[in-house]
């Protein structure tokens, strides 16, 4: 197996990112739903600590995808229209920022509550802000809409895959795979 993206291929570093981050993003919103109407409790805690935990590995591991992405080309899509081809693009952008703004609202909400992030109870990560109720609230807002909106992208991204493998019955699917 490959290393590099190509004009036809993705390289496994980049199959590897995609599936795993995948994977995680996929626990972490039903986590974040569930912790979050829970109760105040130890166990609302715990799983809290999991959330956060998960989300700033979601955090590292989009970066260096970017980054791998960035060092290189990326397939193009198989018979498609520079409209298409665009709308796909403007897709994978919205799926990125979205990766990113997640993480990183979740960091400047516990920061700005004043609560320590423990990674997997092992190591504190710093905090990015001092104490600040206001912004807070912000960080909040900015979580919960950037959800809403992931959840409306994803359908879009998975339903397109489908598309692709099963009515256009093309490579695009298949070539994400291992
Ligand atoms: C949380 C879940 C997911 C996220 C955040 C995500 C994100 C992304 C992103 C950002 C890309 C663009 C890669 C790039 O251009 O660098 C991509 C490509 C792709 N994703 Fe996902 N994805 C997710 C789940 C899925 C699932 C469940 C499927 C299959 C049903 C899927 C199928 C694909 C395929 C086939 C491509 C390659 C498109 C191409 O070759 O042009 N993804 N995904
Ligand atoms: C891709 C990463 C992430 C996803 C998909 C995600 C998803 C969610 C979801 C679905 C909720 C429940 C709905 C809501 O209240 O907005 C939530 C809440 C929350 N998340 Fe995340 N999250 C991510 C990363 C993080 C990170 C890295 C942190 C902190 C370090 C974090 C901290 C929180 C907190 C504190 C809440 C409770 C918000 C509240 O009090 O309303 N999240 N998250």
């Amino acid at each position: 197996m490959s290393m590099r993206n190509t004009e036809q291929h993705w390289g496994w570093p980049s199959k590897l990112l995609h599936w795993l981050t995948a994977l995680l993003i996929l626990i972490q919103i039903p986590l974040g739903y569930y912790a979050d109407d829970l109760q105040r409790s130890p166990l609302k805690l715990e799983l809290f600590g999991w959330h956060k935990s998960l989300g700033m590995v979601i955090l590292m591991l989009a970066i260096m995808r970017l980054l791998w992405r960035m060092a290189g080309s990326i397939p193009t899509l198989p018979d498609a229209t520079v409209l298409q081809q665009r709308l796909a693009s403007l897709g994978h952008s919205l799926l990125y920022g979205l990766m990113l703004a997640l993480p990183l609202s979740g960091w400047v909400m516990s920061s700005a509550a004043n609560r320590p992030i423990n990674l997997f109870w092992l190591v504190e990560v710093p905090a990015i802000t001092g104490p600040n109720k206001a912004l807070k609230d912000i960080a909040e807002e900015v979580h919960e809409v950037s959800v809403t909106l992931l959840l409306v992208v994803l359908a879009v991204h998975i339903g397109a895959a489908l598309w692709h493998h099963f009515k256009l019955r093309d490579s695009v699917l298949k070539r994400m795979w291992f």
